[in-house]
């Protein structure tokens, strides 16, 4: 039976590129659909940027440009990025879009008229100088419980106390270094707890992996919450209807817009939208999420489908955290890897096929260990798979003008590996891919082995075996594609240049089952190259965030200063410093040392006081770099608080110089 699938990825926040993190779960999605295509079922697959929110408006201000200029520049590069990683995305849209608007005001009406949103006065953080209400994590402050300082709004990263931003020490905004105040505003719910008999069964591994069921069931313990779905202007979102200055908040309308995104297909496409999305829809609704968004897909977005009419998800699937070398990915380690830095230097179908050959269905973190991923890449794929082809194509090419022969040498192997589809297919059903790629390589093994007995260049000197030569070297063509039917939704590039050299057309799974006889194949071309060990490291190079590496050669050894008493490393290793672009120069009223500058530091903004003002005027320093040290606690001086320190060099008075503009430096990278 053809079954209808659509398919969605989680949508990536338009507020930075992709990196190698965030495609576990694209390339995972697309290899599924890959596959769910080649199975004969029909699979749409739709995506979009997250484009909304508070860190993408403050972003795009700290940028001096609007967040529509910002979200257009983000799209681009993300579509780019999804396309040369092979993410065969049928449309990848914005939830900054009309068709999103348009539903999420639908959807919003819907519960309401439903009884499912109530609102009611909230207290919440205001930052009377930008003045906004801030999210948690834009206030920071010293922990109630530990009083370790400079923790985030909602929780201690160095006792684990979660809190309300308001029982902060001493909290500062994070946008203007200004101190919160608490201020009542207006907020509209959705009354999760209206559904919890329903999402109690629903929540069940007929919908996800049981794991991933049983995390969500434990959250039923503490009770639902309702669940605020308003924030106050200024917002870059969508506004509420009827509620002037309240904006849908972006976790609202981000899963609204996997409908939005496939709905702008559907009208370019000619498909019938309502058909899918009504409760009684045949189609299957599949998302791909990652761990850290359980809640929203699970609870929420189940919730809001139902109570406004909707059909629900079939299933979620939730993947695991990346790691690099068994740590989490590292901007001084040069583990942070964009996916753009990564295709400068490799082949995307080997990260690809490591990904493949690692992944479960488990929501367990997947380690990229750069060594193995070199190893295994050039073991599996050209070490075994590619070198079947390459070992027979030439005697069929040179010895009978590319044509196969018009009969199998072994015709029980080639019967062996057309019945390994039907199990290889329930693996990747179930996103078993690892297990996949094992029984792959485990027929790939096969294959050579066969080579290795009947030594097609022994019989090639042979005379008058010309028949047995064509036959076995034909033999191995045909093992050859069928490992290459199994393994083309992880490696479809190379699956399309086998392709050609074989002279079919695109392979879909029946055709594991079909011999090719007597049929004419195309010169060989090799179809992957070994991965460079040298280029990873290249890779990984590039990906580390370093600057200022000649300032050190300029001092001359006689006029320097004594060096300070030597530190342990340790010492060195706290200071976090980072790149700061100076938003905003102001004086300080009777401070004859101090300008008082705003430094934006890519997410985040400080405010410090700095003994500059004999060598800058305000105005010359807006826009200028600098490095500061960011982890500096803050400190309260006579004209506010300080929140760090920034690194200047020179002997004083008129000379103290800054960080000259580098292309590179970007406000928020570390220095090392
Ligand atoms: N915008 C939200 C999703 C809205 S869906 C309606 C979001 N965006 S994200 O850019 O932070 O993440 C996009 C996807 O990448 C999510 O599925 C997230 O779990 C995943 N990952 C982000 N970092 C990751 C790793 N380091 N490793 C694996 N997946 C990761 O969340
Ligand atoms: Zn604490």
């Amino acid at each position: 039976m053809t079954r209808t699938i659509l398919v969605t990825n989680a949508l990536p926040y338009a507020n930075g590129p992709i990196h190698l993190g965030h495609l576990l779960g694209y390339i995972q999605a697309d290899i599924w659909v890959r596959f769910q295509r080649m199975r004969g079922h029909v699979c749409h697959y739709v995506c979009a940027d997250d484009a909304h929110g508070t860190p993408i408006m403050l972003k795009a201000q700290a940028e001096g440009i609007s967040p529509e200029e910002l979200i257009q520049r983000i799209w681009e590069e993300h579509k780019a990025d999804f396309a040369d990683f092979l993410i065969e995305f049928d449309n990848y849209h914005t939830t900054h879009s009309p068709e999103n608007r348009e539903l999420s005001e639908l959807i919003y009406t819907r519960l309401r008229d439903n009884g499912h949103i109530v609102s009611r006065p909230v207290m919440q953080m205001y930052d009377p100088e930008a003045k906004m209400f801030l999210p948690d994590r834009y206030i920071k402050g010293t922990c109630p419980q530990c009083k370790t300082p400079d923790q985030y709004g909602d929780n201690c990263e160095a006792c684990g106390m979660t809190y309300s931003p308001a029982e902060l020490i001493d909290p500062v905004s994070v946008v203007t270094g200004a101190t919160p105040v608490e201020k009542e505003s207006l907020q509209y719910f959705f009354k999760l707890s209206d559904f919890e008999d329903w999402l109690r069964q629903w929540v069940s591994p007929e919908h996800m992996e049981a794991e991933v069921a049983n995390k969500v069931q434990e959250w039923f313990e503490d009770g639902l919450r309702d669940w605020d779905i308003s924030r106050d202007a200024p917002y870059f979102g969508f506004e509420i209807p009827d509620v002037p200055g309240k904006y849908f908040y972006v976790w609202l309308d981000a899963p609204i817009g996997y409908m939005a995104s496939f709905k702008n297909y559907c009208e370019r496409a000619g498909i019938d939208f309502d058909g899918f999305w009504q409760p009684d829809s045949q189609a299957e609704l599949v998302h791909f999420i990652g761990k850290d968004i359980i809640r929203f897909h699970c609870l929420f977005w189940p919730a809001i489908l139902r109570g406004s009419g909707f059909r629900v998800p079939s299933w979620i699937s939730v993947n695991g955290f990346l790691t690099v070398n068994g740590q989490k990915m590292s901007k001084s380690r040069g583990t942070f890897i964009m996916a753009r830095t990564y295709l400068q230097h490799l082949n995307p179908e080997y990260l690809r096929y490591y990904f493949a050959a690692k992944l479960s269905s488990g929501v367990d973190d997947l380690d990229l260990n750069l060594t193995d991923f070199v190893q295994r890449v050039n073991a599996d794929l050209v070490g075994k798979l590619v070198n079947i082809a390459s070992r027979c194509a030439g005697f069929i090419n040179k010895r009978f003008d590319g044509r196969l022969s018009t009969s199998l040498a072994a015709p029980a192997l080639f019967q062996e590996f057309a019945t390994a589809a039907e199990p290889i297919a329930e693996l990747y059903e179930r996103r078993e891919y690892a297990r996949a790629m094992r029984r792959i390589m485990e027929l790939a093994d096969r294959a050579n082995q066969y080579i290795d007995e009947v030594k097609p260049w022994v019989v090639a000197k042979q005379a008058g075996q010309e028949q047995q030569l064509q036959e076995i070297c034909t033999m191995g063509l045909h093992l050859f594609r069928q490992l290459l039917v199994y393994i083309k939704p992880v490696v479809p590039r190379l699956a399309r240049q086998a392709e050609e050299f074989l002279g079919v057309a695109p392979l879909s799974w029946k055709d594991a089952a079909q011999p090719l006889l007597d049929h004419v194949i195309n010169p060989y071309q090799p179809l992957l190259t070994r991965v460079d060990p040298k280029a990873v490291e290249a890779m990984v190079e590039a990906s580390k965030e370093t600057i200022g590496d000649q300032a050190a050669d300029n001092t001359k050894a006689s006029d320097m200063e004594p060096i300070a008493p030597e530190i342990e490393y340790d010492d060195f290793a706290k200071i976090d410093l980072r790149i700061a672009r100076i938003v905003k120069a102001e004086h300080v009223e009777d401070a004859d040392k101090l300008l008082k500058l705003t430094l934006d530091l890519g997410g985040a903004q400080r405010q410090v006081f700095a003994g500059i003002k004999s060598a800058y005027q305000p105005e010359q320093l807006e826009g200028k770099l600098t490095v500061m040290v960011a982890n500096l606690k803050p400190r309260k001086m006579r004209f506010g608080v300080s929140e760090g320190m920034v690194l200047a060099a020179g002997p004083g008075g008129k000379d103290i110089w800054l960080l000259e503009p580098h292309p590179g430096a970007q406000p928020g990278m570390r220095v090392t």
